[in-house]
């Protein structure tokens, strides 16, 4: 196991939830697995005064509590907890920048780390301070010169921009003093073991990928379903988000990217990007005409989650009472490539549906001519259906599989078919715990691999294809549509699909 070279890691937020639910213990992680070497200090920065001390102690806490006692690894925290160190600092304050930069090169000193080390700044912070970090940073002269660009990386967290213009204009306020290879714009999606797998899986193998193309696909669908709401204070920011920008416009789009794309030449951050941009760029709505005809959103009422009784939306703490939100998104999107012209994607996300899944569901056309009857059997007890076609499902979250659907004669003394499954679940065939997104995106942006991060185009792309429909739901008079909470969505996410003869998949 190798440990990166020198780095320090500057965590602008260090107080807040980011911090010490994915962060912290991110890096705690690492530092177990001694992929974090000890000569790469951690300091949280924030407004508030803090000793190292009272940071540290505050972590463990938070870290612990979210452990349990006994998974949590106190002679290893010991070890971890003498490269975490605090720094007050007011983001929009450009003079106390140079008090930050002294007391990192003094910890810098302090843990030994190299001269070249290089410097990671992750803005777990609103995205309006972002501009004055970077300005911060300018000021104080913490940004390299530009031969020495690898030496400070800036990680940006969700969200970028609401809409086309203003993503842009972050990346105009970005890209003001940093180079395009030195932001990493973090998307967690992509640090999920599963995700990173679709990738490894179809290019990997030589089975499936010369059948993902128009002539054997019937349709994609691609699900993203919370069984959540609006837990804790989450209702003040849902509310002025949705679906579309929370889910829609990153998760399902790079889900989208990383199952519809060519394979690249090189399994390289350019090459990949490259290849996932030009998906983006044939992304095209499904069907011709208004918003309406290919994008429908949905708002929950109150309904039975997992038999729990589950608020209506509009009676969630924090949100608008008249709120025309949007919980629920489904699209019928078409990509205008060689590959994929004519094949129907159906995309989906929403809140308080009935289980928290992710999954990608590939069908594959019916044989052309049908010669056998189709039965489905409880036991002995067998009714004739209608032909089921082969599905092959790629499940990222909860439960990690993947799984084959096929035809297969039904023993007996008749031809008869009935449709099996052959299932391949990651539980099954690996003991080592998945780790966690962030763990692994970390590490990316300590190793200087941008290849599971977004880049500026790809991103202004997504929000090309989703701010017109954002904009219509905005001018329009109509409400989202509503469905009880605890069910897979409105009855015009149905219409949207049936139009093609296909239905949505409601996994058990
Ligand atoms: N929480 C999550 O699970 C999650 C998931 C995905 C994306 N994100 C994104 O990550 C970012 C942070 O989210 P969060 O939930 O951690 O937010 P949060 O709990 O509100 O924390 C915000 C942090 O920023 C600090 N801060 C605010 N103003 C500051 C200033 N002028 N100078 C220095 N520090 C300042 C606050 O500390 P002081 O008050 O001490 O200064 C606090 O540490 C947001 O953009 C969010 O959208 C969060």
């Amino acid at each position: 196991m190798t440990s990166t070279s020198d780095t320090t890691i500057l965590i602008f937020g260090a107080s807040g939830d980011l911090t010490s639910r994915k962060l912290i213990p991110a890096l705690f992680r690492l530092s177990q697995q001694q992929y974090l070497s000890p000569r790469c200090p951690v300091v949280g920065v924030a407004r508030r005064p803090k000793s190292h001390d009272e940071f540290r102690t505050e972590m463990r806490d938070k870290v612990k509590a979210r452990l349990g006692n006994d998974q949590f690894d106190a002679a290893a925290w010991d070890i971890f907890a003498k490269q975490l160190f605090y720094q007050q600092l007011d983001i929009t304050n450009a003079e106390e920048y140079a008090t930050l930069k002294e007391s990192v090169q003094t910890l810098e000193t302090q843990v030994g780390a190299g001269s070249d080390s290089a410097r990671i700044v992750y803005l777990a912070t609103t995205p309006d301070l972002i501009a004055s970090a970077v300005e911060g940073l300018h000021a104080s002269q913490m940004i390299p010169p530009r031969e020495l660009e690898s030496q400070l990386r800036v990680v940006v967290e969700k969200p970028f921009g609401r809409d086309l213009k203003s993503a842009q204009e972050l990346t105009v306020v970005l890209s003001r003093h940093l180079q395009e290879s030195q932001i990493y714009r973090i998307d967690h999606y992509l640090g999920k073991e599963t995700v990173q797998n679709i990738l490894l899986f179809r290019f990997g193998n030589a089975i499936f990928e010369p059948l993902l193309n128009r002539n054997h696909i019937d349709h994609i669908q691609i699900t993203v379903a919370e069984a959540l709401g609006m837990e804790g204070s989450r209702g003040g920011y849902y509310d002025t988000s949705g679906a579309m920008r929370d889910v829609l416009q990153n998760h399902v789009l790079q889900l989208l990217c990383l199952i519809a794309m060519d394979p690249p030449s090189l399994f390289q951050a350019r090459e990949i990007r490259d290849e996932k941009m030009k998906v983006l760029q044939a992304l095209r709505p499904g069907v011709s005409g208004p918003v309406g005809n290919w994008a429908i959103r949905g708002q929950y009422t109150a309904g039975l989650v997992d038999r729990q009784p589950a608020l209506a939306y509009r009676e969630e703490d924090r949100v608008n009472p008249n709120s025309n939100r949007e919980t629920f998104v489904a699209m019928r999107v078409a990509l205008d490539n060689w590959r994929w012209a004519g094949v129907p994607f159906f995309l989906r996300t929403g809140k308080r549906l009935p289980k928290q899944m992710t999954e990608i569901a590939i069908q594959f056309k019916n044989p052309p001519l049908n010669l056998f009857s189709t039965v489905e059997c409880d036991g002995d007890l067998c009714d004739l259906v209608e032909t089921r076609p082969n599905q092959l499902i790629l499940r990222i979250q909860p439960q990690e599989a993947i799984s084959l659907r096929f035809s297969t004669k039904r023993p007996g003394m008749n031809y008869q078919v009935q449709p099996v499954s052959m299932d391949f679940e990651y539980g099954d065939h690996f003991t080592t715990q998945l780790p966690e997104a962030y763990e692994r995106l970390l590490l990316d942006v300590m190793r200087g691999d941008s290849t599971l991060f977004t880049r500026s185009d790809e991103l202004e792309a997504a929000w090309r294809f989703v701010t017109p429909v954002l904009d219509a739901w905005e001018s329009s008079s109509s409400s989202p549509d509503l469905y009880p909470a605890g069910t897979w969505g409105p009855s015009s996410a149905d219409r949207l699909i049936s139009e093609t003869k296909a239905i949505w998949r409601a996994p058990r």
